[in-house]
């Protein structure tokens, strides 16, 4: 393979954001930087904000992901950060990271400056390099290895190593280290995700490491988890059909199946699932709808039934995510199948619509054109779906009739008559269901 020489020289540029902070962080952030600068002088450690937080900051982008790195314990500092705001902690020792929750739900990452770098960094002298630099060194894209030092001399000065805020400024994503994506391949889909994301492009010299880790089929080492949640986190980016174009452009979508592509159609039908999630969310709006499942229909929709479950065949590890929109589709499909005549009783569209998911039911009003599925649908989530039925299998009993299936069918059919409106009463209903059970 061609060296393609990458490698960020070190090069440290040191700005004080003080201001930019204060003019940015909301109330309830600045509270909580300043509970956790109170305990990293406490206990003597030097505290970090890093990663997409800062990216956002310096980009004057609002995020309430609070992530630091300490130099030092960085789980001793979780625990004691936890019960100082009288939150929860949840800590992987192995990874020496911790998540603080607080008892409304604010999430504070913390992790430990990792001393490890991966093999041969040439562009790091060994002798005199912080904890900090060598956690920045590891990480992803040059716009996301920047950190903010929080307490001691330098407080709210910005570390910026690998040259982020050029890279910020020239809408650059750009990895630090040649092995980058080798050391972690689900970077290739993030430099996708925030090239996107952040209407950034990823450079020619990191274009071509992923093109090469690309040929070398480093995801076929990835666990299908990994993969899949990488896919869930594209899925939910206001822009997704951008991604998956880009996605099928480099080559990667062949990865999850050889038959996958994301092309005009697949283009058109997802920009369908968005307006249709927006008519959704508007004309329902305690009805919950996830958005990343509606769009992995839609991604999936073009693939055959058999390339489906060879997906599912090789990806077992992701059954959880993968399951609920390849279910949703055989739903819809068969749905849509048995919506062919031209007028349809409210019955018909209750046993119609009977188990699908509120995500089925987007996707189906996004892929007909027309109104005609979603009147369909507004009908049965406003006048069918939850409709309490006039009598149970317990009035049926009292008639007479012992247990059996029997039970069920007659409350079927007095359903499908209150539904159609031929019942306007209870006791409408219970006269029904005695003539249907002599
Ligand atoms: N990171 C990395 N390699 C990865 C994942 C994460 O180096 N494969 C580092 C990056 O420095 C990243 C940070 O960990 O900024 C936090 O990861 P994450 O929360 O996934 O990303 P964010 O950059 O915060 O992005 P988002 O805005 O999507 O949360």
């Amino acid at each position: 393979m061609k060296d393609i020489t990458t490698d960020r020289r070190s090069n440290l540029i040191k700005k004080n954001v003080g201001d930019l902070m204060r003019e940015m962080f909301s109330s309830r952030i600045s509270e909580v930087i300043s509970e956790i600068i109170r305990m990293a002088d406490e206990i003597g450690c030097k505290a970090y904000l890093v990663g997409g937080f800062v990216r956002d900051l310096l980009m004057k982008k609002p995020n309430r992901d609070v992530d630091i790195v300490i130099e030092g314990d960085g789980i001793k500092f979780a625990e004691l950060f936890a019960r100082r705001v009288d939150g929860r902690v949840r800590t992987h020792k192995r990874f020496k990271t911790s998540a603080v929750i607080f008892s409304d739900g604010f999430r504070v990452d913390v992790a430990t400056a990792r001393e490890e770098y991966y093999a041969h960094p040439a562009a790091l002298p060994v002798v005199e390099i912080s904890s900090i630099e060598r956690d920045l060194y590891r990480r992803d894209f040059s716009i996301n290895a920047m950190a903010i030092c929080l307490n001691g001399k330098e407080t709210s000065m910005l570390y910026d190593f690998f040259g982020g805020q050029s890279d910020l400024k020239d809408h650059v994503i750009r990895v630090l280290h040649k092995r980058s994506f080798i050391d972690d391949p689900t970077r290739v889909f993030r430099a996708v995700r925030f090239e996107h994301r952040l209407g950034f492009r990823i450079c020619e010299p990191t274009l071509l490491l992923l093109e090469s880790a690309t040929r070398e089929k480093l995801f076929e080492k990835l666990s299908a988890e990994r993969l899949f949640n990488e896919a869930v986190l594209i899925l939910e980016e206001q822009k997704p059909e951008e991604a998956l174009l880009r996605m099928n452009e480099l080559g990667l979508l062949k990865f999850i199946h050889p038959e996958l592509c994301f092309r005009v159609e697949s283009n058109q039908l997802m920009n369908h699932c968005k307006e249709t999630l927006v008519w959704f969310e508007l004309n329902f709006p305690g009805r919950e709808v996830r958005r990343w499942v509606v769009m992995m229909m839609a991604l999936f929709d073009s693939l055959a039934n058999d390339c489906r479950d060879e997906m599912l065949q090789k990806f077992k590890s992701a059954k959880k995510i993968l399951s609920c929109p390849l279910v949703n589709l055989a739903k819809v499909e068969a749905a849509t199948a048995k919506l062919h005549k031209p007028v349809v009783s409210p019955s018909f569209v209750g046993k119609a619509f009977e188990n699908l998911t509120n995500e089925a039911l987007v996707f189906m009003a996004a892929k007909q054109t027309g109104e005609g599925i979603k009147a369909l649908v507004t009908s049965y989530l406003t006048n069918i779906k939850d409709i309490r039925p006039f009598i149970n299998g317990e009035d049926i009993l009292k008639m007479g009739v012992s247990p059996s299936p029997i039970i069920s069918n007659i409350l079927e059919q007095v359903m499908e008559a209150q539904l159609d409106g031929k019942l306007k009463s209870r006791h409408e209903a219970l006269k029904l269901a005695d003539k249907l059970s002599r």
